[in-house]
């Protein structure tokens, strides 16, 4: 065996494929008469270790405990099942308040920190608060009427919601920014490519789990407008809430999937 920075290459069982230094994108390994070497620049996508068929690369400063061998079995998807999948996830806006069992809620961690980042940095911190989101509730419509003054002062083109939003709370205790759901999930990072993709991986793998979820645009607008809310969340000023998304068990059974506009689609 041969520590290598962030590689360790198992000599006894590398049989020269090339494989991964062809794979490699950022050409940090190279095949010489004495095997296989690296040379630096490493972007830790961790491709060598998945192309290699052998397994002779561990990348030790990465979670290796995660890494799946490949089986035909219980990782290939029916195309047509995968499109019915993705055209049958509804938004979610009646909730039923069960808690989500804690395995339910990793997997679908799992499933966000799984999804590509850009120059593979996975700087993205994912939140969820279900135990804790009572209390960030309650701090949330305490401190709406000031967030709707800032919005005003700021001439917000989404104060006549909040406004609304506020007044069914008061008047009808609908609860038009969460929707009854018993978890949120936050995504932070400054890069928004990044958490869209991270959260429609999320997304998915919730509704494979039958938790259903939606996408809080007004949400997303709210917290980082409340000091408080950001404390409680324990993020900085200057940390950036890309996404926001409630998730829970849908109060709604839908029986078919719903319609689109017409495609725009060009293939040239
Ligand atoms: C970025 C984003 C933000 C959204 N914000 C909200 C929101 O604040 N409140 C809401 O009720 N729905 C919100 N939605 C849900 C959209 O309205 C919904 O995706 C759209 O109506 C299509 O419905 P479907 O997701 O069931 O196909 C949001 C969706 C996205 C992608």
């Amino acid at each position: 065996m041969e520590n290598i920075e962030r590689l360790i290459i198992n000599r006894d069982t590398c049989v020269g494929c090339s494989l991964c230094v062809n794979d490699c994108p950022s050409k940090a390994l190279r095949m010489t008469d004495d095997g296989l070497e690296y040379i630096g620049r490493c972007l830790e996508c961790g491709h060598c270790v998945a192309v290699c068929p052998t397994n002779s690369i561990t990348m030790p400063v990465l979670d290796m405990d995660g890494v799946v061998e490949y089986n035909p079995a219980t990782f290939d998807l029916k195309p047509e099942a995968l499109l019915n999948t993705m055209k049958f996830r509804r938004s979610i806006r009646f909730f039923s308040n069960v808690e989500i069992p804690e395995p339910v809620l990793m997997q679908m961690l799992e499933a966000g920190r799984h999804a590509p980042t850009a120059s593979n940095t996975q700087k993205s911190r994912f939140i969820v608060l279900q135990k804790d989101l009572p209390r960030f509730k309650e701090l949330f419509w305490e401190g709406l009427p000031a967030t709707i003054e800032k919005m005003k002062a700021e001439g917000s083109p989404a104060l006549a919601a909040f406004e609304r939003f506020l007044h069914n709370y008061n008047t009808k205790n609908f609860d038009n920014f969460f929707f009854n759901a018993p978890a949120m999930f936050l995504i932070v990072t400054d890069n928004l490519w990044d958490a869209g993709l991270a959260s429609a991986n999320i997304e998915l793998m919730g509704h494979a789990l039958k938790i259903g979820s939606l996408h809080n645009g007004f949400l997303k607008r709210a917290i980082p407008a409340n000091p408080k809310l950001m404390e409680f969340l324990g993020l900085g000023e200057n940390e950036t809430i890309s996404v926001v998304m409630l998730a829970g068990r849908s109060g709604v059974t839908y029986s078919r999937t719903a319609p689109r506009k017409p495609a725009k689609f060009e293939i040239r």
